[in-house]
């Protein structure tokens, strides 16, 4: 811990360090090139949905924008899994008073659309929209059924784009607003495993140009990022054995996994005013990974 420590600034990162979300024996020297800080502004009295906010970078960012002093809608697909996350946001919410949790599978149009209307009721707009959730099947192509694919598609494209469709209606009620949509850095490089999700990435990151550009003229703004090797759920299920971590860590310029809350400094970047010109882009927040990997 105490050769981290004295490589790190003032800043998230080192509050990271001292969580102990970073591990020291990461196989090298953790750098860090820049200070960064967790002054998030320009959320207070702003709703913000964040679609599969039950755990990992959905959770993490939940946090960041309520401390911000933000509304939240959060999703996800089971009531006991929305609980704990309320549970775990219960202070940063005030009690729960600016978080509302609604159980909605992004795959379903029936359960986006329900969960305008009950943003609607209660808020009556949205200034952002975080379309986070995601599912990660990794199979070889050769492996990969017919179900495999349809849940990949439903969840990390179809339900991406009908998210902000059955939304938009509540970003124009707000005068615009800001998307962000979760895709990956596979959509840059593929990967051999999971050809099918890599494809998804890149779809939606796809749509985030095309509706950026669209959606410009209605004050919206809307890009995606790409995440690297972020240690969540997701991460650790299809990475269990934690000797294969060494390996993932020395591909990473900056030699150490990511962290959820490296994703939600960077969506609140992207979601607040700071950001008012930017849009149709995609952000890595990966370490440098891409440029590490060769191009296919
Ligand atoms: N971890 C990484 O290394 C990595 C890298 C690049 C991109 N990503 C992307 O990051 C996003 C977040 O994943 P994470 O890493 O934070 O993993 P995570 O902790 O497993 O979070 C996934 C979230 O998505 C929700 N979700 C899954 N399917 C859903 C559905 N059909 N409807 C509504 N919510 C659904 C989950 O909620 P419930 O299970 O409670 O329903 C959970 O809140 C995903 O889009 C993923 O593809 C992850």
């Amino acid at each position: 811990m105490d050769a981290v420590s004295a490589v790190c600034r003032r800043g998230a990162w080192e509050t990271q360090v001292d969580l102990g979300l970073v591990d020291p024996k990461a196989g090298g020297e953790a750098v860090v090139m820049t200070d960064s800080n967790s002054d998030v502004t320009g959320f207070h009295d702003r709703v913000v949905l964040i679609t599969g906010g039950t755990s990992g970078m959905g959770l993490a960012t939940a946090r960041l924008l309520l401390e911000a002093g933000s509304d939240i809608v959060i999703t996800g697909r089971d009531d006991a899994r929305l609980d704990r996350a309320a549970e775990q946001l219960d202070k940063v919410s005030d009690q729960g008073a600016r978080l509302f949790t609604v159980r909605a599978d992004s795959a379903s149009l029936t359960d986006l659309e329900r969960l305008a209307a009950l943003i609607r009721e209660r808020h009556g707009r949205l200034d952002g929209v975080f379309a986070n959730a995601g599912v990660g099947v990794f199979q070889r192509s050769g492996e990969v059924t017919e179900q495999d694919f349809d849940l990949s598609v439903d969840v990390n494209f179809k339900g991406v784009f009908f998210t902000v469709q059955k939304v938009l209606p509540l970003l124009d009620a707000a005068g615009g607003g800001s998307i962000v949509i979760n895709a990956s850095w596979t959509l840059h490089r593929g990967l051999a495993v999971a050809p099918v999700y890599a494809a998804t990435k890149a779809a939606v990151h796809n749509l985030a140009r095309t509706l950026g550009s669209d959606l410009a003229g209605r004050g919206i703004r809307v890009n995606s990022i790409s995440p690297g090797y972020i240690v969540t759920e997701m991460f650790d299920a299809a990475n269990p054995d934690p000797a294969s971590h060494d390996a993932i860590r020395s591909q990473v310029p900056l030699r150490r996994l990511g962290q959820a809350q490296d994703i939600a400094e960077t969506v609140a970047f992207l979601l607040s005013p700071q950001s008012s010109y930017i849009t149709a882009q995609d952000i890595a927040v990966d370490g440098g990974l891409v440029t590490a990997i060769p191009a296919p």
